[in-house]
């Protein structure tokens, strides 16, 4: 079936694109366009062209599965050209989301209809790309440097009442888009062409320091990324160039990015999210259970922002408690999260109550009897857990999903103390649980692929991003953070101080480095988890230093002192002197002669000991896929998504040198924490990468 249809109705051309599922811009849409502006500009019937879309959507982009492909004629750029040189005015009817090349087809068309739940946007930027069909040369002559700077920069989705405010949409209709489009497009006929390409800037107004101001008001975000500063370029090339002359740096610009490693980064990470919904053994048959109501056990850190989650959605939450006054603490942390979103002018005062009326406070467990899904969040102990799962067998309802936030802890183990392990596993949320993306969704041994499968659509309904793991200590994400951050404070004591080894991995991406993120969690934490494995189980001489800080009462950010000293209400982190006197101290007991490290070795050693560590997680079958591995670090420790995750930037440096370098700190400095994963060893020797293995397993 063709994917470019026309219709001809009383002189007006319907052109239907019906390319699923998102009618993206392959290459027989391109044709087919291209095809009928030749042939609609010749035909006497037709005065004016309409082009629609077919199915959930408008044009949704370029087709990114035809990236890695060469080529093939006709390019898009071509095709945009040739609409916007029609001599009969083009419509375009826009529904569900004009992005990327979908919005560069709408700009070059004469006139825009849309239904005002439609949606626009260059999202090119988040693939590490710029708008490279016109959009950025269009955009900011229809809507103003500015917008267009703030749409191309951002690639956020713009609703279509912002967007006809900015003059990209002229009518917005409720409903029956075709027919406003048709009649649209009967008037526009006396209107005739009007090109957006045509359109002029006022660039006196629009010079250097205008373009200084918006590089300074972005920084933050874009620190680290290629493709911004690039998109600014080529908004500037607008303000200053005639089109012609615009639309080449605009190519030029944008072949800078597309042969960037970043851009394959963020293509990947884009396919990634969207694969680890794909789980073995569960289909679209699979059944499902209905989550009506959610019971949340413990309102601590955890308990308040996971409660949110689904009040933020309609789904109303029962919350326990051991009393009321840990109870009233709880909510009022819910109340005030709220609030300061309405401070910020997010929601009303009405919808903050609307939203707090669907959490219901309970000290006793038969309160939960009608909750579809109950998630513990209570302290990390195990005997607190297992007390908790008896009462939770005693009084869920059957069918009810019972659910562990534990971070560490064995599911199984927490299962068995159930009647019904089919319907236990662990949903392990990241802090603040409100905001982070990520959820692990933890596979325990006995789960029923029904509950997983309710969990994993879950996920969606409460806007994250769900990744499936097996069952081991600290599941995907911790336990992988553990080697990472061994070997952060092994480069501490062995000759780097905190600043330094913080500022290497700050520089690669991270959003913080590890010893301020240790004070941000609190140096406690991985103290006592310390004290429960014994010395014999991890690398003491990385952690003396650290545990010797918190026997001092430097317990990080919330006593004000922590590896770093931070001022009175201040979060900066300050380098201590007496910090160092200790590190020192103790680099000596450990017979440590104290040498510099440089950034780029204390990057190497930390990404390989992560690197590492997934491959492990991989080969046991703990992660599905290699991607679903990069989607954790990347969503849940903030790992730089321009470096695709962990796993892709393994295949970015290539296996052979990952493993090669892990067999050399395997012989110098022993094989007791750097044991090459078999995984990474049989991949590197076939030459594969974790992307093969990706491609020939999982799928
Ligand atoms: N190319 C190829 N496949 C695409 C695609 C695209 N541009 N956009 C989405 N898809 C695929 C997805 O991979 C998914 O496939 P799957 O079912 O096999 O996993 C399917 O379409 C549905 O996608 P979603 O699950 O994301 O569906 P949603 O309804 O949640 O979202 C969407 C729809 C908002 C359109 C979202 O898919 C999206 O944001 N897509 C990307 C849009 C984009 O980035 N466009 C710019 C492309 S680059 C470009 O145009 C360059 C140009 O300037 C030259
Ligand atoms: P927290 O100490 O802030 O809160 C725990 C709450 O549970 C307290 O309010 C306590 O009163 C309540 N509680 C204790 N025993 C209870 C019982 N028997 N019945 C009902 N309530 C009880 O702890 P936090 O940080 O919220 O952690 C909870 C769980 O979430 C732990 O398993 C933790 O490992 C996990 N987790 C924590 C993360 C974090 O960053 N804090 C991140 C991800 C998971």
């Amino acid at each position: 079936m063709s994917t470019v249809s026309t219709e001809i109705r009383d002189g007006i051309a319907i052109i239907t694109v019906d390319n699923p599922p998102v009618n993206a811009l392959s290459h027989s849409v391109r044709e087919g366009l291209s095809n009928q502006m030749k042939e609609l500009s010749s035909n006497a019937d037709v005065s004016a062209i309409v082009i629609a879309c077919a199915g959930r959507t408008f044009i949704a982009g370029a087709d990114i599965r035809e990236f890695g492909r060469p080529p093939q004629p006709p390019h898009l750029t071509e095709v945009v050209l040739e609409i916007e040189a029609m001599e009969k005015p083009v419509v375009a009817a826009i529904h569900g989301t004009a992005l990327g090349g979908g919005l560069e087809v709408a700009l070059s068309c004469h006139y825009r209809v849309a239904l005002s739940s439609a949606k626009i946007g260059l999202p090119e930027v988040k693939l590490g790309i710029l708008p490279g069909a016109g959009g950025t040369q269009r955009l900011p002559r229809i809507a103003g440097p500015a917008n267009a700077l703030d749409a191309i920069v951002s690639g956020r989705h713009i609703s279509a009442k912002e967007a006809k405010g900015w003059g990209v949409l002229d009518e917005l209709v409720e409903d029956n888009l075709l027919d406003a489009a048709i009649a649209f497009a009967k008037a526009a006929v006396d209107m005739g062409p009007r090109r957006t390409g045509e359109m002029t800037i006022d660039s006196a107004k629009f010079g250097p320091e205008f373009f200084d101001g918006f590089r300074k008001s972005v920084a933050k975000q874009t620190r680290g990324y290629f493709a911004p500063e690039r998109c600014i370029q080529c908004v500037e090339a607008a303000v200053n160039l005639p089109f012609d002359e615009g639309m080449k740096r605009e190519r030029e610009l944008f072949q800078e990015c597309f042969t960037n490693p970043q851009a394959k980064a963020l293509q990947h990470m884009f396919f990634a999210e969207r694969q680890v919904s794909r789980i073995p053994g569960i289909d679209k048959d699979t059944p499902r259970r209905e989550i009506k109501r959610v019971g949340i056990i413990g309102a601590g850190t955890m308990g308040g922002g996971i409660a949110m989650n689904f009040a933020n959605v309609g789904i109303p939450v029962t919350i326990l408690e051991v009393e009321q006054a840990a109870l009233d603490r709880g909510l009022g942390v819910v109340r005030k999260n709220y609030e300061r979103s309405a401070a910020k002018g997010k929601l009303t005062a009405e919808q903050v109550e609307g939203l707090m009326s669907q959490f219901t406070g309970t000290l006793s467990y038969d309160d939960l009897s009608d909750c579809d899904l109950i998630i513990e969040a209570v302290f990390e102990t195990m005997d607190i857990k297992k007390k908790v799962f008896t009462e939770l067998d005693r009084v869920a309802k059957p069918g009810a999903i019972l659910a562990s936030n534990t971070s560490y802890l064995d599911v199984d183990a927490i299962a068995a103390c159930t009647k019904r392990p089919e319907d236990v596993l662990g949903l392990h949320f990241f802090s603040p649980a409100n905001v982070m993306r990520l959820l692990e969704i933890v596979r325990a041994e006995k789960t029923s692929p029904e509950v997983l499968a309710t969990c994993v659509d879950l996920a969606k309904t409460i806007r994250k991003v769900g990744v499936v793991a097996g069952v081991c200590h600290g599941f995907i994400g911790n336990r992988m953070l553990s080697p990472y951050g061994r070997e952060a404070a092994l480069s501490v004591i062995e000759g780097a101080k905190p600043e330094e080894v913080d500022a290497a991995l700050f520089n690669f991406g991270m959003p913080m480095g590890p010893m301020t993120m240790s004070d941000m969690a609190g140096l406690d934490i991985g103290y006592l988890n310390r004290q429960g494995i014994g010395r014999e189980n991890y690398e003491t001489k990385a952690y003396d230093w650290m545990d010797r800080l918190v026997e001092a009462g430097r317990k990080g950010l919330k006593v004000g002192a922590g590896v770093y000293a931070y001022d009175e209400g201040s979060r900066t982190p300050k380098p201590d002197p007496e910090v160092m006197k200790i590190i020192e101290e103790e680099s000596a007991k450990a017979g440590i002669e104290r040498k510099p490290i440089s950034a780029d070795a204390i990057v190497e050693r930390c990404m390989m000991a992560l690197i590492n560590e997934g491959a492990k997680i991989l080969g046991e079958g703990i992660a599905y896929r290699a991607s679903d591995i990069d989607v954790v670090y990347v969503n849940g420790y903030g790992y730089p998504p321009y470096r695709g995750g962990p796993m892709h930037y393994a295949d970015h440096l290539g296996l052979k040198t990952v493993y090669a370098k892990i067999c050399e700190y395997a012989d110098t400095v022993g094989d007791r924490w750097w044991k090459p994963a078999p995984l990474l060893k049989e991949l590197a020797e076939a030459g594969k990468s974790f992307a093969d293995y990706d491609r020939e397993n999982a799928g």
